[in-house]
């Protein structure tokens, strides 16, 4: 009980200078390690998705919602969508044996459902004729509220593009990292952006990019620090249009 207390007091200090620190590029050494899984969901439940975000995205076309273009579905909007069938199998034991396995991290976990970035969906499309930037984001480190090791996925569901490279790109070791094409579709890009500068670079016309966004720590136990979590719920305003956790 004492010896927990003394572990989460020191995690919480120890995050608090992380999310000071860490946009100065003061990132550990030992979080640089990216790791892609290939194939990681079943045939059909990645199917089962595609044909979800195909459904989404006509909807949303058809209503003039405004994530028409390039925008998010969090984790809470995402469960009452076409989408919600398919959800399931990403708290499966399968699924979680699978990244252990794949990355060695015997406790990695999904942070908790109450976090509206443990299950996202992000559509990039093409710009507006009128707008030359397409939806993109500049080099960023993320911010953490996890006591844990936080860890950001990536599972690409489409990406047409033009470029022969993933429009993700990672500065492990502040060495721009590439991310090939090939079995980018259905693979998972696991790294930890709070340690790991990343961007996503425009889309042009007619190109398109679908992916699933998904956070996991090996210890994901939320900081009780008020200004982190307000710093949390500001982002996930401006990303989802929604504060909610
Ligand atoms: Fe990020």
């Amino acid at each position: 009980m004492v010896k927990n207390l003394r572990r989460v007091i020191a995690a919480e200090l120890a995050l608090h200078k992380h999310n000071k620190v860490n946009r100065q590029g003061v990132v550990s050494a030992n979080a640089q390690t990216y790791h892609i899984i290939e194939n990681v969901l079943p045939a059909e439940v990645y199917q089962g998705l595609l044909a979800a975000v195909d459904e989404l995205h006509s909807t949303a076309v058809r209503e003039n919602s405004h994530w028409r273009k390039g925008q998010a579905l969090g984790g809470h909007e995402l469960k009452q969508s076409a989408a919600a069938p398919w959800l399931d199998y990403f708290s499966s034991q399968p699924f979680i044996e699978k990244l252990r396995s794949a990355t060695g991290i015997k406790t990695l976990s999904l942070v908790p459902e109450v976090d509206t970035n443990r299950l996202s969906l992000l559509f990039y499309d093409e710009p507006p004729a009128a707008d030359e930037s397409g939806d993109g984001t500049d080099w960023h480190m993320d911010g953490s509220i996890y006591l844990g090791a936080r860890w950001a996925g990536i599972l690409t569901l489409i990406e047409n593009t033009n470029d022969r490279t993933s429009k993700l790109e990672l500065q492990p070791h502040g060495e721009v990292t590439k991310i090939s094409k090939t079995n980018l579709n259905n693979s998972l890009v696991l790294f930890q952006g709070d340690h790991v500068l990343h961007r996503v670079r425009s889309l042009i016309g007619g190109e398109r990019r679908v992916v699933m966004s998904l956070l996991f720590s090996d210890w994901p136990v939320r900081t009780l620090n008020p200004w982190l979590r307000r710093y949390q719920a500001q982002v996930n305003l401006a990303f989802y249009g929604s504060s909610q956790a």
